[in-house]
């Protein structure tokens, strides 16, 4: 079976047996907001990971051609896979997507990727105390409701735990390979 019949599938089931007594969402017109979202999530993943493994780490750490800089632009080279995924998630609005990504934490090297709302509190503390699962709920904003989806960004190789430990941004110091750094928040709107 496919990733994706396996995850339809998945949250059909889920939606039957409300796995794990966590928040499921309805299925509508075929297709769950938690496949949406999980299905979402799987492509801003890759593209995140593709440019961390073919830009970031390749030409910065590996090669050393281009280290990569904050001010990305003005230096001439290029920028963290976190800005990277910013300029991304600002294109995608800005060619009219439904929906909306970030990249938060709850001790960010750039405060403006500080949580917000409280819903996007309430993501992070679950994915920073379950990072094996991901994290699904609802906000109203406004007068629109959203789905809500969070997955965990951990610290999967050394170089992760030695740039934020180290970083003069820092605000914790004390990351191991495998903890959570972050999470990818996702907001759908739903159809009332
Ligand atoms: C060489 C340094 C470096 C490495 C390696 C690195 N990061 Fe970062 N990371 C940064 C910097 C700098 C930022 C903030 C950039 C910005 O938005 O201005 C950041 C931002 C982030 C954020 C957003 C929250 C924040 O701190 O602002 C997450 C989540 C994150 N990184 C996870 C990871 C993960 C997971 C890895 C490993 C796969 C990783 N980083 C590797 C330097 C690094």
């Amino acid at each position: 079976m496919s990733i994706i019949r396996y995850s339809v599938y998945l949250s059909i089931m889920c939606s039957v047996l409300a796995c794990n007594g966590e928040k499921v969402d309805k299925v509508q017109a075929g297709v769950s907001y938690q496949t949406l979202a999980d299905s979402l999530h799987i492509v801003l993943a890759s593209d995140r990971k593709a440019y961390e493994d073919i830009i970031f780490d390749r030409l910065g750490r590996v090669e050393r051609v281009l280290l990569p800089h904050t001010n990305w632009k003005e230096e001439k080279t290029v920028p963290f896979p976190s800005q990277f995924f910013a300029e991304a998630s600002q294109l995608t609005e800005e060619m009219g997507a439904k929906f909306s990504y970030v990249l938060i934490s709850k001790y960010p090297l750039n405060k403006q990727n500080k949580p917000i709302t409280e819903e996007e509190k309430r993501a992070l503390d679950f994915v920073y105390s379950n990072p094996k699962k991901n994290y699904y709920g609802e906000e109203i904003i406004g007068k629109q409701t959203y789905f809500t989806a969070a997955y965990a960004e951990t610290a999967y190789a050394r170089p992760c735990v030695t740039c934020h430990n180290n970083h003069d941004k820092a605000s914790k110091y004390d990351y191991s390979t495998g903890h959570v750094i972050g999470a990818i928040f996702l907001r759908i709107p739903m159809e009332s």
